[in-house]
C-alpha cells in the first residue's frame, strides 16, 4: 500500500471565529463591582471581553463560528462535529448534533468533549485519532463558551476574567509532513485538583443531596492563585514535551498560542519555556477569557491580521479546570480568512 493511503495525518484546512458584538469594558464592570480598570489590566492584561444576548447560547456562538471555518475551508463537507465546552446549550442532549444539524451537515458523527478550557486541544486531538483510524476523513472541531452563563456577575474575581465566545477549525486527512498537520500531542489531568475551578451543582452529584443549591454552587468557584500557579507549570511542562517530540527548539517557535487565560500567565509560560513575550498570543486583551474558543479565536485573530503566515512553527497549549492540560504543533498553513 502507498504511503499516501496510509498516512491519514490530520491536516488544519479551515479556520473562523465568531464573538457576540457587545462589548463589555472594564471601565464598565468597574461601575458595578469594586474594581478598576488598572486593577484588571495590571493583574490579568484584560482591557474588554464579548457577553451574548439574553437567550444566546452556545451551539448560536458555534454555528456562527462553524459557517465561518466551513466557508474558509471549501466546498468538501465534515463527517463529523466536535463541540469542546464547558457551558453546553443543556445538560442532556449533547450541544454538537444541533450545531450539525443547523450548519447544514447531515447525518455527521457529532458529540461534545468537556475539557473545560483544554478543551479544543483535547477535541483536536480527538479529530486527529478519528482521522487517523479513518473513522472520518473531514472533521469541524469548535470550542465554544458563554461563561457569561455561569460566572456570578456580582463576582469581581471572576466577572472580570471571562468573555463569550467561539473559534473553530476544520481538519482533513493528509500527509504528516503537509503544512497543517496536526501532531505531537501531550495530554493529561489530575482530578485531585476538581476543586479549584468548579461549578458545584447541576451534575449527577448535586442531585444525591437533599437541599437546593446554593448560589455559589449554581456559579464558577475559582481559586485563582492556586489555578495560576498550575496553569504555568502544566502548560509549560506539556508544551516542552511536545517539542521534544517534534525536535523543535523554543527559538524556533515562531508563535506560542497558549490558552488565553491571564496575560500574566501567558508570559510565565514563555519565560519558562525560553520564548519571548512577542512570539506569544495576546488575544485575551481584546476577548478576556473565552475558555475552549481562546485558542482557535487567537489563531484565528492572529491568521485574520497577517500576524501567523503560512510554514510558520505554532506551538499550542492549553490548560483548565479538571484539572487537564495539553499541548501540540503545527506548521502553519496557507488558509482562507472569512474574519
Ligand atoms: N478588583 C479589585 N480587587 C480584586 C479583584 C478585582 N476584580 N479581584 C480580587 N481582588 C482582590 C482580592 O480580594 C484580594 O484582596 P485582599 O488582598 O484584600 O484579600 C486582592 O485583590 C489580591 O487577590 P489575589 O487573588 O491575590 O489576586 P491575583 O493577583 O492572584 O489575581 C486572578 C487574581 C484571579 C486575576 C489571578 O489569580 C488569576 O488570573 N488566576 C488564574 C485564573 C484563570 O486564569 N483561570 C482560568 C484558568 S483556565
Amino acid at each position: 500500500m502507498s504511503r499516501r493511503s496510509t498516512a491519514r495525518a490530520a491536516v488544519l484546512c479551515g479556520i473562523g471565529g465568531w464573538v457576540p458584538p457587545r462589548v463589555v469594558t472594564n471601565e464598565e464592570l468597574s461601575q458595578r463591582l469594586a474594581t478598576t480598570d488598572e486593577w484588571i489590566t495590571t493583574r490579568t492584561g484584560i482591557r474588554e471581553r464579548r457577553f451574548v444576548e439574553p437567550g444566546e447560547a452556545t451551539s448560536d456562538l458555534a454555528v456562527a463560528a462553524g459557517t465561518r471555518a466551513l466557508r474558509s475551508a471549501g466546498a468538501v463537507a465534515p463527517d463529523a462535529v466536535l463541540v469542546s465546552t464547558a457551558t453546553p446549550d443543556r445538560p442532556l442532549p449533547a450541544t454538537a448534533p444541533l450545531v450539525a444539524s443547523r450548519l447544514g451537515l447531515r447525518d455527521a458523527a457529532a458529540f461534545d468533549v468537556a475539557a473545560a478550557c483544554s478543551g479544543f486541544v483535547y477535541a483536536l486531538a480527538t479529530a486527529a485519532g478519528m482521522i487517523s483510524t479513518g473513522a472520518s476523513r473531514r472533521v469541524l472541531v469548535i470550542g465554544a463558551d458563554v461563561y457569561s452563563s455561569i460566572v456570578d456577575p456580582e463576582d469581581r474575581t471572576n466577572a472580570i476574567i471571562f468573555g463569550d465566545g467561539a473559534g473553530a477549525v476544520v481538519l482533513r486527512a493528509g500527509e504528516d509532513d503537509e503544512p497543517g498537520a496536526v501532531g505531537h500531542f501531550v495530554l493529561g489531568s489530575d482530578g485531585t485538583g476538581e476543586d479549584l475551578a468548579i461549578v458545584a451543582a447541576g451534575g449527577s452529584r448535586q442531585r444525591t443531596t437533599d437541599r437546593s443549591p446554593t448560589r455559589a454552587e449554581q456559579h464558577l468557584e475559582m481559586q485563582g492563585k492556586k489555578i495560576f500557579r498550575h496553569a504555568v507549570t502544566r502548560m509549560s511542562g506539556s508544551a516542552r514535551q511536545s517539542l521534544a517530540a517534534a525536535g523543535w527548539k523554543p527559538e524556533e517557535v515562531d508563535h506560542l498560542v497558549a490558552h488565553q487565560a491571564n496575560l500574566r500567565i501567558l508570559q510565565s509560560v514563555a519565560d519558562e519555556l525560553g520564548i519571548d513575550h512577542e512570539r506569544c498570543a495576546r488575544h485575551l486583551v481584546d476577548v478576556g477569557n473565552t475558555g475552549a474558543a481562546s485558542i482557535p479565536l487567537a489563531l484565528d485573530a492572529a491568521a485574520a491580521n497577517g500576524e501567523l503566515r503560512p510554514g510558520q512553527r505554532v506551538l499550542l497549549t492549553a490548560f483548565g479546570a479538571g484539572l487537564a492540560w495539553g499541548s501540540c504543533v503545527l506548521r502553519w498553513p496557507d488558509l482562507a480568512t472569512t474574519t
